[in-house]
């Protein structure tokens, strides 16, 4: 394999000075799984399993991600299980000194390879849950019984004594669930709990409407969490990603577009984020022929929206643009028709009112129907 270890610097590239390096990867080995949830926000055409990496380019991928100066891998998907080749990788990234997290829906992986993912060295386990209980669980993952196979694993995974992190999205239909998924959370010993508002890129926007929570419930679901966390400190750590749809300001989306980490999708397209390839004419480089440092550099998709030049004046003359960064590039496509525009869900974006009743009237509708993510198994469905 022909890899470029430096493309032909144009001058531009050549007065930039070094772009520091990322923390952390996101290492998406695979988009088959077994789950069908309406919220997924990987990208509409998914790519098959025979355009995924080979396990010789991912270790080579992994090699260049701790020489960059990355410190933490998230072993993600699709269902990153699927792969047969992970505990290889994972052996590989223990010996080049990266931190592994294994992202996981938990439903194909039995106590055997379980014990087999924590002989090879992962660190750090994160379980999704779509419901607090067995009837939401296997209602929004349209797949009979993971509710229960998903309680098998965290314990498993406590047994084996690796630390657990519980990842529930939360949307309209489970979000009074919320006091619920904390408990569960304590209940399997983690350590720690994600508690993600449905954020609406790649599949998950078809589904906007049966998604969207209402304003009292997500004021409600600030409260809760609050309080949870004040009560639970030192004890479960409770991580927020709100839903900036009702909000005065964006989120800082990714900390900012190319500072602090990167996605290599399983056909090996390097991202700033994982709904960049929504932005049309983004020219994402491919470790098949770059090298992992100069894509980080010097491709054009990374560069397109990194620090404050590419800013419209709005953002450019406002306080707050090395806080949140202008907001999120995929959210402003999608609502305004430009990545470079200011991020609707800022106030000041003459598109925020916009914004606001797209989301009232997608709450109000009451839809009920998912339309599910389909990729395997339709015989799974609920
Ligand atoms: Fe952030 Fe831009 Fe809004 Fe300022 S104007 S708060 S930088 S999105
Ligand atoms: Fe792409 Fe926010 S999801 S920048």
């Amino acid at each position: 394999m022909n890899v470029v270890t430096r493309p032909d610097a144009d001058a531009t590239a050549l007065a930039r000075p070094p772009v520091p390096p990322p923390y952390g990867m996101l290492a998406e080995l695979t988009h088959r799984c077994p789950l069908q949830c309406p919220y997924c926000s990987n990208p509409v055409e998914l790519d098959r399993r025979n355009v995924e990496l080979d396990t010789e380019t991912w270790l080579r991928v992994f090699t260049q991600a701790a020489k960059l100066g990355v410190l933490q891998v998230h072993l993600s998907g699709g269902e990153p299980t699927a792969r047969r080749d992970l505990e290889e990788m994972i052996r590989h990234c223990v010996k080049v000194g990266l931190y592994t997290n294994l992202i996981t829906a938990g439903v194909g992986v039995t106590a055997e390879r379980l014990q087999s993912i924590s002989d090879a060295g992962v660190d750090h386990v994160q379980l999704s849950f779509q419901g607090a209980d067995a009837m939401m669980t296997d209602h929004v993952s349209n797949f009979r019984g993971a509710h229960e196979r998903k309680l098998a694993v965290a314990r498993e995974v406590r047994r084996l004594g690796l630390p657990l992190t519980i990842n529930s999205v939360v949307h309209r239909a489970n979000i009074h669930q919320i006091p619920d998924f904390i408990e569960l959370a304590l209940s399997l010993d983690a350590k720690r709990i994600e508690i993600a508002h449905s954020q609406y890129y790649g599949w998950a926007l078809r589904n906007r409407a049966a998604l969207m929570p209402t304003r009292e419930q997500v004021f409600w679901a600030l409260e809760i969490v609050e309080k949870a966390r004040e009560k639970l400190k030192g004890r479960l750590t409770i991580d927020a990603v709100v839903p900036d749809y009702y909000a005065k300001y964006p989120k800082p989306c990714m900390n900012g577009w190319g500072r602090q980490s990167l996605n290599v999708t399983p056909s090996g397209k390097v991202l700033p984020c994982h709904a960049a390839e929504t932005i049309p004419n983004l020219d994402f480089w491919n470790v098949r022929d770059h090298a992992l440092d100069d894509i980080w550099q010097d491709s054009p998709a990374f560069n397109a929206f990194r620090g404050t030049d590419w800013m419209p004046p709005l953002c450019q003359t406002c306080e707050r643009k090395e806080i949140d960064w202008g907001g999120c590039r995929c959210q402003a496509m999608a609502i305004a028709g430009d990545a470079a525009e200011t991020d609707p869900a800022c106030h000041k974006s003459p598109l925020h009112g916009h914004l606001l009743a797209l989301a009232e009237e997608d709450a109000a509708t009451g839809e009920e129907t998912f339309d599910y993510r389909r990729f395997l198994t339709p015989d799974r469905r609920v």
